[in-house]
């Protein structure tokens, strides 16, 4: 991972590659990814209205405590995580948060947690009347005992799922897939086919540490979510694949991302954007920083920043 940047968060920019994603314009392909930005620790680092998107922490319905601790633990070009969504819950999400991140002016993408597809849909439809532009289904916890990535493995009941979620609500949604499963290509069409405007991808993959001096393992959940740079091939080859078999979806494509040119990597991979994760953990920064790469590579390939102007893909 790259090491901490000095910017001036107040540096004047004028976004000269933008992208459209489901319908909802992005001043520029690059969003924070859910769980690792939060207003308060990110908010005096740079202007989050700068930002393609700022993808929140997973809201439940009520508030959850998350998995108790240690939940995370460094590995070789990445950590692995099982934070277990750990949030405030809706209630206080639609009079904190959310308000705060518009009236900043950022494009929001809400993430929405569940254990079960009744938790899914009561914030979902908490949601419905929210300034929220976007929502994004996270069907691909790892780090849940039910719900979560139970559901985004189960191309049936991801099916049944999406497609209840889609009569609760007109906003635009986005289905956030996990990478643990056999065929992504089969889950992916399960999501689609029940109402998804998009697809997010990739989530964290099930992994762990262990302790060689207790012999026990580092997270007290025993086993948790690995991102960072490691992931980034695995991101970039299920994105690949689901651009292969679904060539009309908008994805948003995730994993490993720390720089312009691993951004730009999505973007030949078939993704419409992208979003910064386990980076930002490193260096608070660095969503802005690959936006600002990104703006730069990107006048050199006109073809491709002309078609994601225009909401179309790569490939
Ligand atoms: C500490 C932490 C918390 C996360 N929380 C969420 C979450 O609440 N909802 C979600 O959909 N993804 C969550 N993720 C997954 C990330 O959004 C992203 O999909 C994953 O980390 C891969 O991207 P990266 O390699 O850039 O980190 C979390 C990741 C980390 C590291």
């Amino acid at each position: 991972m790259s090491g901490l940047t000095i910017m001036d968060p107040l540096e004047p920019h004028t976004w000269r590659h933008g992208t459209v994603v489901a319908g909802m314009p992005w001043k520029n392909p690059v969003g924070t990814a859910s769980g690792t930005f939060n207003l308060d620790a990110c908010g005096d680092y740079y202007d989050v209205s700068q930002m393609g998107a700022i993808s929140t922490k997973g809201v439940s319905p009520v508030p959850w405590e998350g998995n108790p601790t240690p939940r995370t633990a460094e590995s070789p070009a990445g950590m692995v995580n099982s934070v277990g969504l750990q949030n405030p819950g809706v209630d206080h999400y639609l009079v904190d948060e959310l308000p705060r991140l518009k009236a900043l002016g950022a494009n929001v993408v809400t993430n929405v947690a569940g254990h079960s597809d009744e938790d899914y849909a009561t914030v979902v439809e908490r949601l419905a009347d929210s300034p929220a532009d976007m929502l994004e289904i996270n069907v691909s916890c790892p780090n849940v005992s039910h719900g979560g990535m139970s559901v985004g493995t189960d191309a049936k009941a991801l099916n049944r799922l999406i497609t209840r979620l889609r009569g609760l609500t007109d906003k635009p949604m986005v289905v956030k897939l996990t990478p643990n499963v056999t065929d992504i290509v089969e889950v992916a069409r399960a999501a689609v086919d029940g109402g998804a405007d998009a697809l997010s991808l990739i989530n964290t993959l099930v992994g762990m540490r262990i302790d060689i001096n207790t012999g026990r393992p580092i997270l007290a959940q025993g086993t948790g979510g690995v991102s960072g740079p490691c992931i980034l091939p695995i991101a970039l080859s299920f994105v690949w694949r689901v651009r292969q078999a679904l060539p009309e979806v908008p994805i948003i494509g995730i994993g490993g991302i720390d720089s312009g040119r691993t951004a730009l990597e999505f973007l030949y991979a078939g993704a419409n954007a992208v979003e910064v994760g386990a980076a930002a953990l490193v260096d608070p920064v660095a969503p802005m920083r690959v936006a600002r790469e990104l703006d730069d590579l990107l006048d050199e390939r006109p073809d491709l920043a002309d078609l994601l102007r225009k909401g179309e893909c790569w490939r």
